[in-house]
């Protein structure tokens, strides 16, 4: 009937997120976001992400609508007061003075008795100037990393955080494991999974960033529940070390090797290029090896 088509929208809403991620975050994707773009599917409804961490691949795509989760809660609730009140944070930041004492003075300040903004902010401290940006817990939870050493660092970006808060308003965030974020995907999404990695050789309690170890178990739970998502109409990018026991794991589905730039030891010294295998349960159309 005539006069009924849906509009197309003149000006649709266009979003730019942070020009980079709000914190520093081990595993952080940065460093291959060009290979990353290219593997996203060309049709899909709703973009997931549900091992966020930094974020770095979310942010880039910036897509209004996104489903964003992560298990660890600091992070979450750095990301909820991102989005609810970014100047109260950006405030309560901007008051944490730099200094070797003060940072451990706020280091052992209880998170979980800190109100939520306090708290948002206390993590964006530390995860700024802790020792090369590396976010560690100990067994029953506590931030552990030491200082960094450097007093002249700015632990937020004013213009990133309000252009973080504007995306996140339209997001849905969700502090869960990825069992619980896995089942409230559905048809039409299309989910990046990237895991702590399986270790490779002797970094193996590197990337330790909830009190919970991501052991060998979780991996495979993982990888049984990616090999259910083609069916439910979903379609999934997953990242992880490239070693055999991944390879193994993801065998059945689409596998390219590529290099990434990482710190190779937890004394931050070592930075050498190292191979992460990305896993589609769709065709990648990518070079074999990207160095
Ligand atoms: C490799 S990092 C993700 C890095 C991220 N892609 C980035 O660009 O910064 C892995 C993330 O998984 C989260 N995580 C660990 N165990 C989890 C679990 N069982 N369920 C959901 N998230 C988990 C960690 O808190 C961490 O943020």
């Amino acid at each position: 009937m005539l006069g009924t088509e849906a509009k197309p929208e003149l000006f649709p809403e266009v979003f730019v997120g942070p020009r980079r991620p709000l914190l520093k975050w081990a595993g952080g994707k940065t460093q291959i976001l060009d290979v990353l773009r290219k593997a996203v599917p060309k049709e899909f409804l709703r973009y997931a992400e549900l091992f966020l961490g930094g974020g770095a691949f979310f942010w880039s795509l910036a897509r209004p609508g996104s489903f964003i989760a992560d298990s660890n809660p600091d992070l979450l609730n750095f990301y909820h007061v991102v989005r609810d009140t970014p100047d109260d944070l950006l405030d309560a930041a901007a008051q944490l003075p730099i200094t070797k004492h003060d940072y451990y003075r706020i280091r052992s300040l209880p998170a979980g008795l800190l109100s939520p903004v306090d708290r948002a902010a206390r993590f964006a401290y530390l995860n700024k100037t802790c020792f090369n940006g590396l976010y560690r817990v100990n067994q029953q939870g506590h931030f552990n990393t030491p200082f960094g050493g450097k007093t002249d660092v700015k632990v937020l970006d004013e213009a990133d955080t309000h252009a973080a808060s504007r995306l996140l308003r339209k997001c849905t965030i969700l502090c869960a494991d990825f069992t619980e974020s896995l089942s409230l995907l559905s048809e039409g999404d299309f989910v990046y999974l990237d895991p702590p990695y399986l270790p490779i050789g002797g970094f193996s309690d590197f990337r330790r960033y909830t009190k919970d170890f991501f052991t060998e178990s979780h991996h495979v739970r993982l990888a049984m529940e990616f090999g259910k998502l083609r069916d439910k109409g979903v379609k999934a990018l997953l990242s992880n070390s490239a070693t055999d026991k991944i390879k193994f794991l993801y065998k059945s589905h689409f596998c390219v090797t590529v290099m990434a730039a990482r710190h190779i030891n937890c004394n931050g010294k070592g930075r050498s290029k190292i191979p992460e295998l990305l896993v589609a349960n769709y065709p990648l159309e990518l070079d074999n090896v990207i160095s």
